[in-house]
């Protein structure tokens, strides 16, 4: 007989026919003549309680009945009497698949830390905080899919390892075959990677853009989601060295068709959430509840279904970066010298500091900031008129400051090649690039969502580590 998952048995009213039900045990609680066990599959939040009378059938197995350990039952669909659940099963036989011996199973049914939590990844999607978060970012995945593909969007699968720094920050992973104590040199001592496996030096890639817009150039409209690597040394909640990012790219557009398609974006995928995942929702929103309860009134974040469909109600505020420079230049905590990094003028990259002022203090919705400094920004963005500012969108959001950035791109042959020589960044490792402003160049536009940031924000966990099974993050690679 088939094992029918619990998420289809909960919603069964097939009372007195037989199942098999399978999965891992959470609780268990026994009397003298019966013993309950509430069993988890991971195909839902709810557990089924299975009820096992007590006799010398099912003593001995009983007895190695624990938390953790993995259970197939037969027995028969009823109605439950008690609270909550409206149906559970009345188990003919027990069998145990696989002991855990509790003396050993680090996961008891009671609190724990999400710290300690890290600690046993390996064993985390066993919580109810952690298969939530799963299921969720599994629906996520797949609406960007459906949203794009609804859209006329084809996906594109741009390369893991590249041999350029699409964002020329210079903050890669090497990739390479060189015997690391035996490091073939040049005559003039540097590393000779004409012997290492690509004949040139490797990286992993920062980001799908490039190539992303070279299938735009001839594709109208593509997106990638993709992992990316970035070796920046920043310990923070909100930074991984590896994440997933989404860029969708297309031509014959602007930058506020960007703006537009990004709104969308953000708007479908949360409203994809609240349709599709509210058991979920509801568990992650108690918990984030619990975890805040000891906060002052003011430092609680918003209920978190209520936070989602807020910002679905809202249009995004749209403003420049001159702008929200003014608006930061007289806020209060500026002026009180509260920010770590003061913004004393013009041209200052903002932080996330910045950043959540602007949304949680002062407008109280998601913002899209417009046309930022160049010196700030990549060598790809479209040089505004003014010959400072650069057609570039980041979009900023409660809680997580930047969770998109984005831009027009620099379509002029003769601006791109300048300000690439400017910037340092080497020709000929980028040539193909240039050369699709040389061929039938066009105004195109993209973005890039940073999957992490956005079940960050719709789980309301506090810390990006949580929201990736395996966090890669400096010092850390364990599992
Ligand atoms: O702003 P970024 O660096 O933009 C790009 O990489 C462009 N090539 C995108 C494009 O226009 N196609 O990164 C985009 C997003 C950020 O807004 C942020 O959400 C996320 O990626 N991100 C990170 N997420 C987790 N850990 C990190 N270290 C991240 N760095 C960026
Ligand atoms: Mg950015």
């Amino acid at each position: 007989m088939r094992r029918t998952e619990i998420k289809s048995l909960l919603q069964s009213r097939d009372y007195g026919s037989e199942v098999v039900v399978q999965g891992w045990v959470r609780t268990k609680r026994a009397s003298k003549n019966v013993a309950f066990i509430a069993l988890n599959d991971g195909s839902t939040i709810n557990n089924v309680q299975i009820v096992v009378d007590v006799d010398n059938n099912t003593t001995s197995i009983l007895e190695k009945v624990h938390t953790g350990a993995a259970l197939s039952i037969v027995g028969e669909l009823v109605e439950s009497t008690g609270s909550g659940q409206s149906v559970e099963v009345h188990a003919k036989k027990v069998e145990i698949l696989g002991i855990a011996n509790p003396d050993e199973y680090p996961l008891q049914p009671k609190k724990h830390s999400l710290e300690f939590l890290r600690e046993k990844a390996h064993l985390r999607y066993r919580t109810n905080t952690f298969a939530a978060i799963a299921r969720i970012r599994h629906n996520m995945i797949f609406a960007i899919h459906k949203f794009f593909n609804d859209r006329g969007f084809y996906n594109i699968h741009s390369p893991i390892i590249t041999g350029s720094d699409a964002e020329g920050a210079g903050e890669m992973f090497q990739v390479t075959t060189l015997d690391l104590d035996n490091i073939p040199k040049t005559k003039e001592g540097k590393v000779d990677f004409s012997k290492d496996f690509f004949g040139k030096a490797a990286n992993l890639t920062v980001s799908g853009q490039l190539e992303a817009e070279l299938a735009a150039l001839a594709l109208s409209k593509v997106y990638t989601f993709g992992p990316t690597f970035r070796a920046e040394n920043s310990n923070t909640a909100r930074h991984l060295a590896e994440f997933w990012m989404i860029e969708p790219e297309f031509a014959f557009g602007d930058i506020v068709d960007d703006m537009n398609l990004a709104e969308d974006m953000l708007k479908y995928v949360i409203g994809y959430a609240l349709e599709h995942c509210m058991e979920d929702l509801v568990f992650l929103s108690n918990r984030l509840t619990e975890e805040e309860k000891n906060k002052k009134a003011d430092e609680k974040s918003m209920e978190l279904i209520e936070k989602l469909r807020f910002v679905l109600d809202q249009p995004f505020e749209r403003l420049t970066y001159t702008q929200a420079i003014d608006i930061l230049k007289n806020s209060n905590p500026n002026k009180k010298k509260k920010f770590q990094f003061v913004i004393e003028g013009w041209g200052a990259d903002l932080q996330s500091e910045h950043e959540r002022y602007l949304v949680e203090k002062h407008f109280k919705k998601p913002v899209i900031l417009t046309d930022y400094p160049a010196s700030i920004k990549a060598f790809y963005m479209k040089q505004n008129d003014d010959g400072k500012t650069v057609r570039a969108m980041d979009i900023l959001f409660p809680q997580i400051g930047e969770i998109i950035g984005g831009s027009q791109r620099e379509e002029d042959y003769e601006k791109l090649s300048r300000r690439m020589t400017e910037m340092d960044i080497p020709e000929e490792s980028m040539w193909w690039y240039l050369e699709t402003r040389k061929f039938g160049t066009v105004p195109h536009a993209g973005f890039g969502l940073g999957f992490e940031r956005l079940i960050l924000f719709i789980t309301g966990m506090g810390n990006i580590r949580d929201v990736i099974p395996f966090p890669r993050t400096p010092m850390n690679l364990e599992f």
